[in-house]
């Protein structure tokens, strides 16, 4: 994918490095939606991941709104790795909000009030606007600097001069000292692209001008061509934000010309109260955009792993916000087949058993896809993919160990052991990982259901 980060991706993507799931880079299908039996990472679990491909399909096509998919199955059989997957499939555009089950209790912030910032950094907005902007190449960036008035220390930009080349011609600005801040942050030397807004002053990098391409062997760069016409021009702007970024930008308090904007400042950054008013009116001015045709909902996905640790209370608000209008398409996973749903045993009462620990109600709404445990051969293909992307080599013999491990233990606790293994035979001076390594780790490292066997035939004694 050549896209852009930054400049249009939305900002509340947390950062994706899963390290357990980074082998997984889609879902592996081909162009009629069939399974291929290993590619992107992704191995067997064909039916599974078939089914995630039909609703990767209705939610690109924004036909799963309000539904939810539900992803059911033993613990190790890849269902975080098929929303994963699902995830990349989306693509950059699309926002995709991970989140844990248990991430709702804290002490500080409602349960629900989790659930509703999530829900909103699952919903996008395209916004296309056609601004009135400086483009062009920077050739001067000149700062001009006077005494500060206020404080006998240092100084202060007055004001800063920059020039602004296009093929037609070059045009010398002179601008305000708070552009020069925005012009820092985005850290533009000369020689880059850029555009500023001319009515809010803000300033974006385009790229490094091609006419520098040569000027490094190695380039992380992103090389853009000279804007043809004028400096000052409309340019259609397109940005891509979460409903939850404008909840942040609209919290935060904007330092004003006041001894207030030092306070300001000191509180900028830190996390603000998002009330339910604030909501209610960017979700009002959002409104007026879709309708004046500015901006474009993109309904993105929120993932809710282990959704069993949910309790009454979240359900029913899950139940809700799936009907809302603006809802995203929702993912949930769990591992638990019957059992008592959270919340619901509270003051003395029977709990509500019921399968996955989700009360019927929001069961009735969701597809439910199951995943099944993975035979030796995917466990060892599996295995090797892993190695192969943690860049380690196993001989024959320690594939074969650790595959026999994956079937008694879990596949999980097999790839688990790679990476100890893998130490173990460095500091034996092995140059790849050999079976003794693996014995090695294994007698080092218990599996959970040893531990659990140990622990209860010692019954309580943990020492
Ligand atoms: N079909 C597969 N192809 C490749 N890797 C897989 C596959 N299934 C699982 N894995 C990998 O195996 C490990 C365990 O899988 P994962 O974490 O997705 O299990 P899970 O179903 O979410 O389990 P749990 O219920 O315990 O959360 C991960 O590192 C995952 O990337
Ligand atoms: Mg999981």
């Amino acid at each position: 994918m050549t896209e852009t980060p930054a400049a249009s991706a939305p900002t509340s993507a947390r950062d994706a490095r899963i390290a357990t799931h980074s082998h997984i880079k889609g879902l592996g299908l081909d162009e009629n939606g069939q399974a291929l039996p290993a590619a992107r990472g992704f191995v067997g679990q064909r039916a599974a991941r078939e089914a995630a491909g039909l609703v990767l399909d209705l939610i690109k096509q924004r036909r799963f709104a309000g539904r939810a998919l539900l992803l059911a199955g033993g613990p190790g059989t890849g269902k975080t790795a098929l929303a994963l997957g699902l995830a990349h499939e989306l693509g950059q555009k699309v926002p995709f909000c991970p989140m844990v089950g248990s991430e709702v209790y804290s002490t500080e912030v409602k349960k629900t009030e989790v659930l509703m910032e999530n829900f909103r950094r699952a919903i996008g907005l395209r916004v296309r606007e056609t601004k009135e902007v400086y483009e062009g190449e920077l050739t001067e960036l000149t700062p001009t600097e006077t005494e500060n008035p206020l404080s006998g220390y240092g100084k202060t930009i007055a004001h800063v001069v920059i020039a602004l080349k296009t093929v037609k011609g070059t045009k010398q600005l002179r601008l305000d000292p708070s552009i020069y801040e925005s012009i820092l942050k985005e850290r533009v030397s000369v020689g880059d692209v850029i555009y500023i807004e001319a009515n809010t002053g803000a300033v974006k990098r385009v790229g490094r001008s091609d006419a520098y391409a040569t000027e490094f062997d190695l380039e992380a760069d992103e090389y853009v061509a000279l804007p043809k016409g004028d400096v000052q021009k409309r340019k259609e702007v397109v940005q891509d934000v979460t409903l939850h970024d404008l909840d942040m930008a609209n919290a935060r308090p904007q330092g004003g010309q006041d001894i207030m904007s030092v306070v300001g400042q000191l509180v900028r950054g830190r996390r603000t109260e998002v009330t339910e008013k604030l909501r209610s009116e960017i979700n009002r001015v959002v409104d007026k955009y879709i309708q004046q045709g500015i901006a474009e909902l993109v309904p993105g996905v929120l993932f809710i792993d282990e959704v069993h640790m949910l309790d009454m209370e979240c359900f029913a608000y899950l139940n809700r916000a799936l009907e809302s209008p603006i809802s995203p398409h929702v993912i949930l996973a769990t591992n638990r087949g019957m059992c008592t749903v959270r919340g619901s045993d509270a003051d003395g009462e029977a709990g509500i058993v019921a399968p996955h620990g989700i009360p019927f109600d929001l069961l009735d709404r969701c597809l439910i896809v199951r995943t099944l445990p993975y035979d030796e051969n995917e466990i060892r293909e599996v295995i090797s993919i892993r190695t192969r992307t943690e860049g380690i080599v196993l001989d024959a013999q320690a594939l074969d160990a650790l595959t026999a491990l994956g079937r008694e233990t879990s596949l999980r606790f097999a790839l688990q052991l790679i990476a100890p293994a893998s130490i173990l035979a460095s500091t034996s001076g092995h140059s790849e990982i050999t079976l003794e390594d693996v014995q090695t780790a294994r007698l080092l490292f218990n599996d959970a259901r040893s531990s659990a066997r140990a622990l209860s035939a010692n019954t309580m004694d943990i020492a």
